[in-house]
């Protein structure tokens, strides 16, 4: 692999599309094939890039560890890891919510030790710890809507985007928490190192995502 390429760490799934439409937009001649292959590693150095493919909810890894110069990780995913990168840009795509759910029965007056399902324990640990409640984190790693159906927990802790999950599956929403947009991250060595290629890059996404407004 060439090393002077700019690693870009991509979050595969749901923001990966919108993410690569917003790089198009921003002047990335990125191939047409880019999104229809397994490949983890797609170099296009043409452009002076490497994008490495990887779990949402690891793409701030990448970038603390400096593996990735950049990438582009949801806000949630920013709370949950708590990473040493810098968040430098609101990219204001895959836009939804944080919210608390149950079935529309549950009574949360009644509930003593309320059992959370959740991909995220720190931030729903640190959120019903601020509301002053004790309740008992279940983790899990995904289809959190089926927990409370099925008796695991009592309430949950998920992304709402459409609503079309909590809707599907008779859940209601108690709470919302916080809204979340997927931000551009930058590795705080990288930024230094490889100031030329990142500023250059920021100016060009902050151009298409409208204001330019840092975070
Ligand atoms: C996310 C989230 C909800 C759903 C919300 O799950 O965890 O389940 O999307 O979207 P909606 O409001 O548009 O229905 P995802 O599809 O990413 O998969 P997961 O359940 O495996 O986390």
């Amino acid at each position: 692999m060439s090393a002077n390429l700019l690693t870009v760490a991509m979050p595969k799934g749901r923001i990966f599309e919108e993410a690569l439409e917003l790089l198009r937009r921003a002047g990335y001649d990125l191939p047409a094939d880019f999104d229809d292959s397994r490949r983890l590693i797609i170099e296009v150095p043409e452009s002076g890039m490497r994008f490495i493919l990887a779990k949402p909810m690891d793409v701030p890894t990448y970038v603390d560890h400096g593996v990735a110069d950049v990438g582009v990780a949801g806000k949630d995913v920013m709370i949950e890891e708590e990473r040493d990168v810098y968040e430098v840009l609101d990219l204001k795509i895959s836009a939804c919510y944080m919210a608390v759910a149950a079935l529309p029965t549950y009574d949360p007056g009644k509930d003593v030790a309320p059992k959370i399902a959740s991909k995220y324990p720190k931030l729903t640990s640190d959120y019903f710890r601020e509301q002053g409640e004790q309740v008992e984190i279940i983790k899990l790693n995904g289809s959190i809507e089926l927990a409370p159906i099925v008796g695991l927990a009592d309430r949950i802790v998920d992304i709402v985007s459409t609503g079309q999950t909590l809707k599907e599956n008779g859940l209601v929403e108690l709470e919302t928490m916080i809204p979340i947009t997927s931000r551009f991250i930058v590795n705080p060595v990288s930024y230094r190192t490889k100031a030329a290629q990142i500023d250059d890059m920021v100016d060009r996404l902050a151009e298409v995502v409208g204001k330019g407004e840092t975070v």
